[in-house]
């Protein structure tokens, strides 16, 4: 898997020397609510697992990955962006990609999220995939800003994916 660059933000793959500052970031409970269970990690060793997983959770289209984030100028550990297949409701097969990101707190503000996922959605488009799709918890409004930032189309509530009711948002290929 290749890396990104962007103005301010390095995106590459996950190591596992990533562990304790991916442990950091969903250990917080104001990030990790928005994510799977919202049960903020208890231990590194469900950050090494998630590193082990991220191979997985890509799937197999070559765009598909998930990126540690840092910061160009510091080479700080910001969060996790990524672009992965988006799991269906019901266990449909279906090949479809979402967008995602997962920052710091301290990194919060300050246009990141946006500039990375203004880079995924570049990425996906260039690889031939037709559309993108972000989903997000009813009430998560600064994700939802970030949707709408990058000038996705809000497709209001739908339960097509993660078996739940979430505020969904896509691109399409221009
Ligand atoms: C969702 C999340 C990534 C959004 O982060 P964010 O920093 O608000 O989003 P952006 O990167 O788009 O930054 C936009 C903000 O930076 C400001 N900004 C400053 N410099 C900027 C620049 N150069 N370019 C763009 N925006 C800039 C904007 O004005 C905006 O500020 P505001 O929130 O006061 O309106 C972050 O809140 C987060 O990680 N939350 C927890 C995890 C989560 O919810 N993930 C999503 C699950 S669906």
């Amino acid at each position: 898997m290749d890396t990104i660059t962007t103005e301010r933000l390095h995106l590459r793959p996950f190591t596992p020397d990533d562990a304790s500052a991916l442990f950091r970031l969903f250990s917080l409970p104001e990030v990790a609510r928005w994510s799977g269970t919202g049960t903020p990690m208890q231990d590194v060793t469900e950050a090494y697992a998630r590193i082990e997983r991220a191979g997985q959770r890509a799937g197999e289209h070559p765009a598909a990955a998930l990126f540690a984030t840092e910061r160009r100028d510091t080479g700080a550990f910001i969060g996790m962006t990524l672009l992965v297949p988006i799991p269906s409701s019901g266990g449909a097969d279906r090949d479809e990609h979402e967008i995602g990101w997962h920052l710091h707190p301290d990194a919060w503000g300050h246009g990141y999220a946006t500039e990375a996922a203004t880079a995924l959605v570049e990425r996906a488009f260039a690889a031939g995939m037709p559309q993108v799709y972000a989903v997000t918890d009813v009430d998560n409004v600064r994700s939802q800003a970030v949707c709408r930032r990058l000038g996705m189309t809000d497709l209001g509530l739908r339960s097509d994916w993660y078996d739940k009711e979430l505020r969904a948002f896509s691109l399409d290929h221009p």
